[in-house]
């Protein structure tokens, strides 16, 4: 079939079949189907969706135009984590030491960030030495010995999805519940996932910022990796402010480590109980749902999940005694409390102007050359409901920079205080189970 004829067919509702759908990323892949082809076929998916079967062979194809990561030397049932990205989102740090300490093997092959902080080996890289320049057997083995290691990008994984993505962009076709699923899912799968546990964001900040899209979107996911033979539970939760209180590098390893002690923000706690708990039940390293969470609560209180990250920073060059004086993370020269000018309760903290605040003291990049500062970065010291006084500390600015006047006004910008009374916004909308 030619691809007129395909386009024609996803464009009057028809469903295609396992091989037209090959047909079509393999074309797109080496260039016989031309980007407006693709663009159409993109537009006509938008409009008509696609069925579950067309969900996971598209994500398959996708799968399938690159190298797709052999992870096999590896004991264990490989569970990855993936979440939509948010502000200040310091679950990766907490959960990857978290289920290794109790047996789960995280083999996480993980990127740079753009935006509001850096990525997670930005972030890991506030510990002097750390270092994700392994290879492959190194990082096989150190997985299998101490269960957890993290390697950066290599080798060229889903280049369909990178192509078809960057064609969206510019055509009015990110916005498409199929196309997101199997673009995310695609993308765990080739780096060599067996299962997969998704954090689904919803709120404000969140790329899905409404609730039933986010559960369309999640359910989804969950639908295409048990589908394709992997297992996939996702946890929608709230991005309607920013997870945990810290926003920059070396502050999000500082908040990892003393959630890792049981003192971190209660919502970071929590939410890393609930996907931990999906990982290690995935896993098969408990029966039940309840059984994972006492087992991460008990690595927690007996100091395992804590000398597990110790382990692991030192595995990779770091210097593991940060664990137990994080005075020797990055410091900024300038620590500045801005404080709130009336009372009430805080109603509203706008995750992504917070993120932009962050970027801009140097926390995050601007554009890919940017470099990282990884001493800055705020953190909260108040949460949507709180009660705030006059002169309270709102936020604490972490800078290096003493001229900051655009940074605070726009943290003041994106706090809002309330005369009345506010709830707190739940942490967990809900869950999919299969
Ligand atoms: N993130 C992805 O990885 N893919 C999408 O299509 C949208 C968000
Ligand atoms: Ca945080």
């Amino acid at each position: 079939m030619r691809m007129v004829d395909l386009i024609q067919k996803k464009r009057d509702g028809q469903e295609l079949s396992t091989e037209e759908i090959q047909m079509i990323i393999k074309g797109f892949t080496d260039g016989s189907i031309p980007d407006y082809q693709m663009s159409a076929f993109a537009m006509a998916t938008y409009f008509q969706g696609m069925s579950e079967q067309e969900r996971a062979d598209l994500t398959m194809a996708m799968v399938e135009s690159g190298d797709v990561i052999d992870l096999s030397e590896i004991e264990g049932v490989k569970v990855d984590k993936h979440s939509t990205g948010g502000v200040g989102d310091t679950t990766t740090l907490v959960l990857a030491p978290l289920v290794a300490a109790v047996g789960v093997p995280v083999a996480k092959m993980s990127g740079r960030g753009l935006g509001h902080t850096g990525g997670t080996i930005d972030k890991l890289e506030a510990v002097p030495g750390f270092h994700v320049e392994i290879d492959k057997q190194q990082f096989i083995d150190l997985v299998n010995k101490n269960k957890v290691a993290v390697i950066g990008q290599t080798g060229n994984l889903t280049p369909a999805d990178k192509k078809l993505y960057a064609l969206r962009d510019v055509t009015a076709t990110v916005n498409s519940i199929p196309l997101i699923a199997s673009s995310i899912m695609s993308k765990k799968i080739a780096a060599g996932a067996d299962a997969i546990v998704l954090d689904v964001k919803t709120g404000a900040g969140a790329f899905m910022k409404d609730l039933d899209d986010a559960k369309e979107l999640a359910q989804a996911m969950v639908n295409i990796g048990n589908n394709v033979g992997r297992e996939t539970m996702a946890v929608i939760s709230d991005m309607s402010q920013p997870l945990g209180f810290a926003i920059g590098n070396a502050l999000e390893i500082q908040e990892a480590i003393d959630t890792l002690k049981g003192e971190g923000p209660k919502d970071l706690e929590e939410l890393c109980l609930a996907l931990g708990s999906y990982m290690v039940y995935l896993a098969k390293k408990a029966d039940s749902l309840e059984q994972a969470r006492e087992m991460l609560e008990e690595v927690i209180k007996n100091g395992k999940a804590l000398e597990a990250l110790k382990v692991f920073l030192s595995a990779q060059g770091g210097d593991g005694s940060v664990v137990d004086d994080p005075s020797k993370l990055p410091q900024a020269e300038y620590v500045i409390d801005l404080e709130a000018k009336e009372d009430g309760y805080v109603s509203e903290i706008i995750a992504d102007s917070i993120g932009t605040a962050a970027m801009l003291l140097g926390a995050g990049r601007a554009t890919k050359e940017s470099e990282i500062d990884l001493a800055v970065g705020l953190m909260l010291r108040k949460k949507i409901g709180d009660a705030v006084k006059a002169g309270d500390a709102l936020v604490t600015i972490y800078s290096n920079q003493d001229q900051i006047e655009d940074v605070k006004e726009k943290i003041y910008n994106s706090i809002k205080i309330s005369k009345d009374k506010v709830e707190a916004p739940p942490l967990v909308y809900g869950t999919i189970e299969k």
